[in-house]
């Protein structure tokens, strides 16, 4: 991919996008033959937040939406496929069903110049694969390769990009807030990164996988990535940083990018012993595999600082487990930022540094597959949407990461989260993020009609510009 050595464009062929994800946007739960996902029977759902069953029925409105797109000038779109559209129980039968309706996405996407971005796994894994201990269970890495290549030989003439899995990271630290199932173990930090480990083999065949079937295609890791701040200048402070982004951003890009474990991770394992077993080969399958690009979701930065000796991790309430890992990190807030209505830290200059330091780190090209500000966003009895809040975050954000290419960072594309309202993982659909509002309640779903927000006219001028209108 060719730099552009213009510093007030944008390079010629970079992917203004948006993204979506199946069972966030799709709705249609048990529509066509379609199998329950994780997702469709979480029990856990926050009281006064919608569930997941039909969310913005995105599969009823497919004509209008990807219309919506395409008047947006969208250059390209990112969905997930929802596995059990294609395999209801995850590993038996295909429903061609679901086959068909990706098959109409994909090619009314074409026919509007749209370059499809396929996300293989959003979350959504299929109950059935749970009910036999999902991803701790090894024979899943076949279930997902199997899955992956139906969706290569169904889709690969036409789509280009692929992504594996999305924010594994997340899954791993914070998986029971988005609704996974976690493993039940003594050891459960063994049995976490056991699981994790298999993923990461799921993923690296994948990608072999691709480049074997698809030598046109390109395939990449979705995680969450983000930069870790020092809480002060104080050197154990800096150390405390570094481990946390062992822990939360490198470990996941040093597997699928490098083919090994973050040697600091795995120190910190063996320390709580809690290594996962490696068998003869799996090293090989993970060096096997390897992205052409890394995609990943930025919505913040964090910052951390060494805890006081002493703590004992299962003394903590489940919040702290959160944010505490005894004599390794402990993160705080960051009292330079602001933060959203939903109480998330703001900080574009971050962003800046995510793909400064990713960048360097690894020297593949870079995808944004999601950035984007979550609101309460109101609707005008003329059925407008004034979200310049939105359009303040998307011009810094923008901004920050044209800085970033301006700087010799390689970026590819940008797909904010999302194009349309969906939602949220846990915060139901009052918590928006769209360019186009979606309108419904929490628990009304009213007409469920399409309206553009401001923040729609402001983005599709920008890519009509090639981001010279910032
Ligand atoms: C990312 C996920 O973590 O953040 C999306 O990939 C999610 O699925 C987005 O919706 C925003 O998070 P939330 O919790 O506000 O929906």
């Amino acid at each position: 991919m060719k730099k552009d050595n213009n510093k007030k464009l944008f390079p010629k062929d970079f992917l203004w996008s948006a993204s979506t994800s199946a069972y966030q946007f799709e709705g249609a739960w048990n529509v066509d033959g379609k199998g329950p996902s994780v997702q469709d029977i979480n029990e856990n759902i926050p009281e006064g937040t919608t569930d997941f069953k039909v969310t913005s029925d995105h599969y009823n409105h497919l004509e209008e939406d990807v219309k919506l797109l395409a008047e947006l000038g969208l250059k390209a779109y990112r969905f997930s496929i929802a596995w059990t559209r294609i395999i209801p129980d995850g590993d038996g039968e295909i429903n061609q069903k679901g086959i068909d309706f990706y098959n109409r996405l994909i090619n009314l996407l074409i026919k509007h110049k749209i370059e499809p971005i396929v996300t293989m796994y959003h979350f959504d894994i299929p109950a059935k694969l749970e009910d036999k201990d999902g991803w701790s269970n090894p024979k899943t890495i076949d279930a997902f390769v199997r899955f992956a290549k139906i969706l290569f030989e169904n889709y690969g003439d036409r789509v280009k990009y692929w992504l594996t899995i999305n924010e594994q990271n997340m899954i791993i630290l914070v998986g029971q807030i988005i609704g996974m199932k976690m493993p039940k173990s003594d050891n459960y930090l063994k049995s976490l990164y056991q699981m994790n480990h298999y993923m990461m083999l799921a993923q690296s065949k994948t990608m072999k996988l691709c480049h074997d079937l698809l030598p046109n295609a390109k395939i990449g890791p979705a995680p969450n990535i983000s930069a870790i701040y020092p809480a002060s200048s104080k050197p154990e402070d800096q150390i405390a940083a570094m481990n946390m982004s062992c822990l939360r951003n490198w470990l996941y890009l040093d597997a699928a990018v490098r083919g090994i474990y973050n040697p600091t991770v795995i120190a910190w394992l063996k320390k709580n012993n809690a290594m996962f077993d490696i068998k003869p080969g799996d090293m090989d399958i993970l060096k096997s595999g390897k992205p052409d690009f890394i995609a990943f979701n930025y919505y913040n930065t964090s910052t951390a600082k060494m805890p006081e000796s002493g703590i004992i991790k299962d003394q903590l309430t489940s919040q702290q487990k959160l944010k505490i890992e005894p004599d390794f990190y402990e993160q705080v807030d960051n009292p330079n930022l602001g933060k959203t209505q939903f109480g998330w830290e703001i900080d574009p200059t971050g962003f800046r540094t995510t793909f400064r330091e990713t960048y360097d780190r690894y020297g593949l090209p870079l995808l944004v597959t999601e950035n984007g500000l979550g609101a309460y966003d109101e609707i005008t009895k003329d059925f407008k949407i004034h979200d310049d809040y939105r359009i303040e975050y998307y011009t810094k954000h923008i901004q920050a990461m044209k800085d970033a290419i301006d700087e010799g960072v390689e970026v590819i594309g940008y797909s904010p989260w999302s194009a349309i309202d969906l939602v949220s993982t846990h915060e139901g659909i009052k918590k928006r993020y769209g360019f186009v509002y979606v309108n419904r309640d929490e628990f009304d779903l009213k007409d469920l009609k399409r309206y553009k927000k401001d923040s729609f006219f402001w983005y599709q001028n920008l890519i009509r510009t090639n981001g010279e209108s910032l």
